[in-house]
């Protein structure tokens, strides 16, 4: 029996990493599957695709979303920025630093999401103790086990300026 594909739909423009990117996509083409699929932008990982493991993590507008769980014609507008928007140029942004410093990662396929939403919780300007760190961060799943070192650069950076942390993310 022949399978039919579905024909692309929607011509698409998203801002992704500072700038305006086109692309064509069904309409029911989800944020991660964009990025990975129609733009190359393999950084961001898909592991669980539901909403479970925080391996599509983006930000979206400062604020950290799984971006397995929003179509990417809902982000029309908005300002994407994924792990590979946050360096500026050879320079790193301080969090992606600071799990280098704490060897926060063991094989890497969950650090973009990590760093996404360290970034997304810091520009929220929460977790104000060691609970509710490892609380906003639960959403994030690390089969290696580097959680002791994440939290380390986590609770490093909270008290630092925000500001300064936010370059570049949003
Ligand atoms: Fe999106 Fe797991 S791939 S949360």
């Amino acid at each position: 029996m022949e399978i039919k594909q579905h024909p692309d739909t929607e011509e698409l423009v998203l801002n992704i990493n500072g700038r305006d990117v086109s692309m064509k996509v069904s309409a029911w083409t989800t944020l991660v599957d964009a990025l990975r699929e129609h733009l190359q932008l393999t950084g961001t990982k898909k592991g669980c695709d539901h909403g479970q493991c925080g391996a599509c993590t983006v930000l979206v507008d400062g604020k950290h979303i799984n971006s397995c769980l929003t179509l990417a014609a809902m982000q029309t507008g908005k300002e994407i920025v994924t792990v590979e928007g946050l360096a500026n140029g050879d320079e790193l942004h301080p969090v992606q630093e600071a799990f280098i410093k704490h060897d926060a990662f063991q094989c890497g396929y969950c650090t973009p999401g990590q760093i996404c939403s360290t970034i997304g919780l810091l520009n929220m300007n929460k977790g104000s103790d060691a609970a509710e760190l490892r609380d906003l961060m639960s959403g994030n799943i690390c089969r290696c086990g580097a959680y002791a070192n994440i939290y380390k650069v986590v609770e490093e950076l909270k008290d630092r300026n925000t500001e300064a942390l936010s370059k570049n993310s949003n």
